[in-house]
């Protein structure tokens, strides 16, 4: 039988939890999530439980990440599968601080990080990687991790978490890890229940772009301009389907790349009708 995990409230008892955790000499991991776990939360999940004693899962809708209010209202809440499934995966503490809790009255601090924040998603979502940014240091104080472990699906997400830590010198490892797909090659995202059956299917394309731009950088094209003419050609054949942004960036510093030199990823930004879609792919 699968042991349920506790549920903790507060960052006071968050801290208690970690602090006894790391005086028994535990490895105390952490799977920061927006709840609504899907396969692609659960590979963090088992990478985490690998590799530390403590597995703590935080499930939290942060508002203050959200731009726009009916993407914050209708992001899905799925508490008990969730926790069910926190369970089957081996974690020994959700955190689920309320709002009101995480951001008392008179909050006014947040996080932000330069340049690598105001690209890609950060040009179209004002603020966002504020919230992120300011939410993962307030949950990595509270749980105190050794091992962070978040998706390389959020890419820019990922790097701008990376950039905070070595700024503010913050005693955590932050790995990434691969993104899950579907059989057909759709990225897992929460948002992907929103879609409906025809843009489903013509979801599709941002897989096929990327791959089209994977492999003829494999097949020895440099000139970024060429990767992104085939994607966005792909992309457009999908009338579904409308393009945010399409780029080639260092895999490192997200700068804009014009040829390939570096390690470089092309990430993508569309929208199949309400449902905004992110996805990106190393062009090694
Ligand atoms: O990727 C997410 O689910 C969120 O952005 C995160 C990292 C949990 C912060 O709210």
């Amino acid at each position: 039988m699968t042991e349920k995990p506790i549920v903790i409230k507060t960052p006071a008892e968050m801290i208690l939890d970690s602090r006894a955790a790391r005086a028994r000499g535990e490895r105390v991991g952490l799977v920061p999530t927006m709840g609504a776990l899907h396969q692609g939360h659960i590979s963090l999940l088992d990478y985490t439980r690998q590799h530390c004693d403590r597995l703590v899962v935080s499930i939290f809708v942060n508002p203050i990440q959200f731009n726009k209010k009916d993407d914050l209202e209708k992001y899905p809440r799925t508490w008990e599968q969730d926790t069910a499934r926190c369970a089957e995966a081996g974690a020994d503490v959700i955190y689920a601080p309320d709002a009101a809790v995480m951001y008392p009255a008179g909050f006014q601090t947040k996080v932000a990080v330069g340049a690598m924040a105001q690209g890609l998603c950060g040009a179209f979502r004002p603020g966002h990687f504020d919230g992120v940014t300011t939410v993962v240091l307030k949950l990595f104080n509270a749980v105190r991790p050794h091992l962070a472990v978040f998706g390389q699906k959020d890419y820019q997400q990922l790097k701008v978490i990376q950039r905070m830590c070595q700024d503010l010198d913050l005693e955590v490892e932050v790995v990434g890890c691969p993104t899950v797909r579907e059989p057909d090659g759709l990225a897992l995202s929460s948002r992907n229940v929103h879609l409906s059956p025809s843009e489903r299917r013509q979801s599709l394309c941002l897989y096929k772009a990327l791959s089209r731009a994977r492999a003829l950088a494999q097949a020895g094209e440099r000139e970024a301009a060429a990767l992104i003419a085939a994607a966005r050609r792909e992309i457009e054949s999908s009338p579904l389907a409308r393009l945010e942004y399409l780029e080639v960036v260092d895999a490192e510093t997200l700068e804009p790349v014009s040829r390939l030199e570096r390690p470089a990823r092309m990430c993508l930004a569309a929208w199949l009708g309400d449902t905004r879609l992110i996805d990106n792919m190393g062009l090694d």
